[in-house]
């Protein structure tokens, strides 16, 4: 179980009293400690003499799904972006906007080189030409061991120089979701696209790409060198392999924790040193706020991909919120409904003045809930994207089960 450290309020003023200008830097694994305890002999290896659909086979078999949130099987992308004519192109997706999601970043602040060499395995997999690594601006510690971590992979001949793209995103939380987040490499608006064609088809600048998730190449790293058991063989509640929950709210311990994926909220809780003092278990939101809220007495569920479909939610990236008896599901929602209202593209009616609709309706005492209902199947219906069809969720599961705070 571990335990976030980084960046505290007093690390950050010390650092500013050293007279550092740039953000505080943690201690994690340079490229020489990982070379020492053989990282990139793999990578190596692989080159020398790799046959991609074996290393694929090994992908399939750890179980591995996109950890961005979607949970689409990550080696059968790699035949999808193979499938199509070079050149290819690898983007990986590092812009981890979700409210409540911190994961990826707790382990670019640790281990950078098992999320590169995990990276460069998949971009050796479908013959990349290049790779945009896409990193949110607001981590700029992030930022600054890539800069240098990339740097020392070049030096030491182990990327070509240039072949790896730093690109920061600008905080748009749209500019998470793929298609807009390829066209933001592409130098435009960060606006979605329409599906089909997939990614895997048209990517950027129009190429076949391969998208990955940030903690998703960390797994590929550890699954090519562990084998594909360090996931599969982990079994719970019928539910197979990892989870790397980021808990906050109400709990005693916020931070990242590595569980079994048929974890419960309530093992969720106990990990994270168990309900803040004076507070009484009452809700939970899932994997972020497009996943809403479920109440404290579905304290059974595995929380993995699948498992929530039948409750109306998803795991998504894992992101649990936690909340007490001292707060509102109602409050949380609205502010769930803010959230997507602010981080909307504007391009499509449903989600634009869906949102703000919404927002208005929840701040009333009592919720319209027949309109609420109608608009909420209106946004699900017609929306371009994930963003907007997901943002009735939290709506619908505070009509669902805290009705007597709406009525
Ligand atoms: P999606 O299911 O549309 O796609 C998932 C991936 O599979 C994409 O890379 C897509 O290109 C690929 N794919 C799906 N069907 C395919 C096909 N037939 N052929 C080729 N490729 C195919 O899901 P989406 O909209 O990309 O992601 C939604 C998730 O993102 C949500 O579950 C949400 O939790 C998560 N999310 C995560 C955030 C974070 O900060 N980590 C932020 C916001 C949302
Ligand atoms: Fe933009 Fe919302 Fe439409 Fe997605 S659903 S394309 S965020 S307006």
């Amino acid at each position: 179980h571990n335990h976030i450290d980084h960046a505290t309020p007093e690390k950050v003023r010390a650092a500013i009293a050293a007279g550092e200008t740039h953000a505080h830097i943690p201690d994690y694994e340079t490229l020489a400690a990982y070379r020492a305890e053989g990282g990139y002999a793999t990578l190596a290896q692989l080159r020398e003499s790799g046959d991609w659909e074996a290393v694929q086979d090994k992908v399939l078999a750890s179980g591995l799904r996109g950890l961005g949130g979607a949970g689409f099987p990550s080696g059968k992308k790699w035949g999808f972006v193979r499938a199509n004519a070079g050149p290819r192109y690898l983007a990986v997706n590092g812009d981890e906007g979700e409210p409540g999601t911190f994961k990826d970043r707790y382990y670019l602040e640790r281990t950078p080189h098992l999320f590169l060499e995990g990276m460069l395995i998949a971009a050796w997999a479908v013959d990349s030409e290049r790779i945009y690594l896409y990193m949110r601006d607001e981590y700029p510690a992030v930022l600054e061991i890539l800069r240098r971590e990339i740097a020392a992979l070049e030096e030491a001949g182990i990327a070509a120089p240039g072949h790896i793209e730093l690109r920061r995103g600008a905080g748009a939380y749209i500019c998470g979701e793929e298609s807009a987040m390829i066209e933001s490499i592409e130098g435009k608006r960060g606006l979605p696209r329409h599906r089909p064609p997939y990614v895997a088809q048209v990517g950027v600048f129009g190429r076949p790409t391969l998208v990955h998730n940030v903690e998703t190449l960390h797994w590929v790293a550890r699954v090519c060198r562990e084998g594909p058991e360090v996931l599969s063989s982990v079994e719970k509640n019928g539910r197979k392999g990892l989870r790397s929950y980021s808990v906050s709210g109400r709990v005693a311990q916020p931070g990242v924790y590595l569980l079994p994926a048929g974890s419960t909220i309530t093992d969720i809780i106990e990990a994270a040193g168990g309900m803040a003092a004076g507070h009484v278990f009452k809700a939970y939101q899932p994997g972020g706020p497009s996943s809403g809220l479920l109440p404290a007495t579905l304290d059974d569920v595995p929380l993995d991909f699948d498992t929530l479909q039948p409750h109306g939610s998803f795991i998504g990236s894992a992101a649990v919120v936690v909340l007490s008896d001292q707060d509102r599901a109602r409050d949380a929602a609205l502010n769930m409904l803010r959230f997507f209202e602010d981080e909307s593209c504007g391009q499509c009616t449903p989600c634009r003045v869906g949102c703000e609709k919404a927002v208005k309706l929840m701040q009333a005492d009592r919720w319209d809930t027949g309109l609420l209902e109608e608009l909420s199947q209106a946004m699900v219906d017609a929306s371009i994207c994930g963003l907007g069809q997901a943002a009735p969720n939290p709506i619908r599961l505070v009509m669902k089960h805290f009705p007597e705070e709406v009525s």
